[in-house]
């Protein structure tokens, strides 16, 4: 019998296309989403309910209703900047949704996780290509709820024996090959949406934030890894548990930087189309560089990223683009 597996933030960007990938294993994912940042037509491939992973009274009755066997918790929010400006929201959200999440699960013997958490950990890094052993360097409020909870993680196992895979995500790129679901943010931060918004909107001019970093052509460099690789890496951290591996935390990137520049190339290339951009001062916060050394996701999970080369990452998120920006969404599939 196919197993459930509850999936909290499931409406979301690297939530929707996890829920493709188990969907495609076998499991059934039972979407747990307040569609606060999430989306109705991203939820294709399993059961959803609405709730917050706040209210542990909507959570019993999912977990009651679909016995899950493993939970996967992508609920959080994402925006940086915004936790620097509301850290009640960040910390009550991400902190006090795991921690209710987790409450739950325990109650119904759930007793593995796969947690989404992220590069941001590392902050402003000493050395250009980040192992996991990395000195943790917490640079603002949404990084600390992603250290905390993995250290609420690592907690739950000594005590409770709860196992858990932490995937620390780079940059999230891409769309789903054959169109079902993408990326999608309100609002939209992130270069590459925002590259694409650029040549289909008018009204719009991407800023490149900073020209004088020490890299190569001047702009930011960053590891863009594949939606569609995040995904198989988040069920083989499922497979992982299953055969009973230990609590990790695991980098996940393509292992190597393109600069801004870069990016943008690559974009006017798939695309022949300019992409309008001016050079704009550097981002608070931001770091020149940023890669990850990917070797232990390699190892254990025996993961490699098969879709996050730039051609395919712009290509994928450009047919993506192309289909928002004339007014089509996929229709959700799923049964009410
Ligand atoms: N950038 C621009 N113009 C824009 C948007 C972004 O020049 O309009 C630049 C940024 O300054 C940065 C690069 O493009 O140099 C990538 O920026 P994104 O906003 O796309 O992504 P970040 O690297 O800032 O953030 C990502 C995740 C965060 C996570 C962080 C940790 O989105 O959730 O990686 O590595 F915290």
């Amino acid at each position: 019998m196919s197993k459930n597996i509850l999936v909290t933030g499931g409406a979301g960007y690297v939530g929707s296309h996890t829920c493709k990938a188990l969907a495609a294993a076998g499991y059934i994912p039972v979407v747990y989403d307040s569609l606060v940042q999430g989306f109705d037509w991203a939820v294709r491939w399993g059961p959803f309910e609405h709730g917050d992973v706040r209210d542990g009274v909507r959570l019993r009755e999912v977990f009651a209703k679909y016995q899950p066997a493993a939970l996967f918790h992508f609920a959080g929010f994402i925006a940086v900047g915004e936790s620097v400006e509301k850290p009640d929201l960040y910390y009550d959200n991400n902190i006090n949704g795991l921690l209710s999440t987790l409450k739950i699960a325990r109650g119904f013997r759930v007793r593995q996780v796969v947690f989404s958490s992220s590069a941001a950990i590392y902050g402003n890094p000493d050395e250009t290509q980040i192992a996991e052993d990395h000195p943790k360097n917490i640079l603002n409020p949404y990084a600390a709820t992603k250290s905390l909870s993995e250290q609420i993680l690592a907690d739950y196992d000594r005590a409770f024996g709860l196992r858990s895979v932490s995937l620390r995500y780079f940059n999230a790129a891409g769309a789903d090959a054959e169109g079902e679901t993408g990326e999608a943010h309100s609002p939209e931060t992130h270069l590459i949406p925002l590259a694409f918004r650029a040549i289909y909107d008018p009204g719009f001019t991407l800023s490149i934030f900073g020209n004088d970093y020490d890299t190569p052509d001047g702009t930011a460099v960053r590891d863009y890894v594949h939606v569609t690789d995040l995904a198989d890496a988040h069920l083989r951290a499922l497979k992982y548990l299953e055969a009973g591996g230990a609590t990790t935390a695991l980098n996940l990137g393509s292992g190597r930087g393109y600069s801004i520049r870069e990016i943008l190339e690559a974009i006017e290339k798939v695309t022949g189309k300019p992409v309008p951009a001016i050079d704009a001062p550097r981002r608070a916060g931001d770091p020149a560089v940023l890669a990850a050394d990917i070797k232990k996701a390699e190892k254990i999970l025996g993961w490699k990223p098969g879709y996050s080369d730039l051609e395919t990452i712009v290509k994928t998120a450009g047919a993506w683009e192309k289909g928002r920006w004339a007014g089509k969404f996929p229709k959700p599939l799923r049964s009410k």
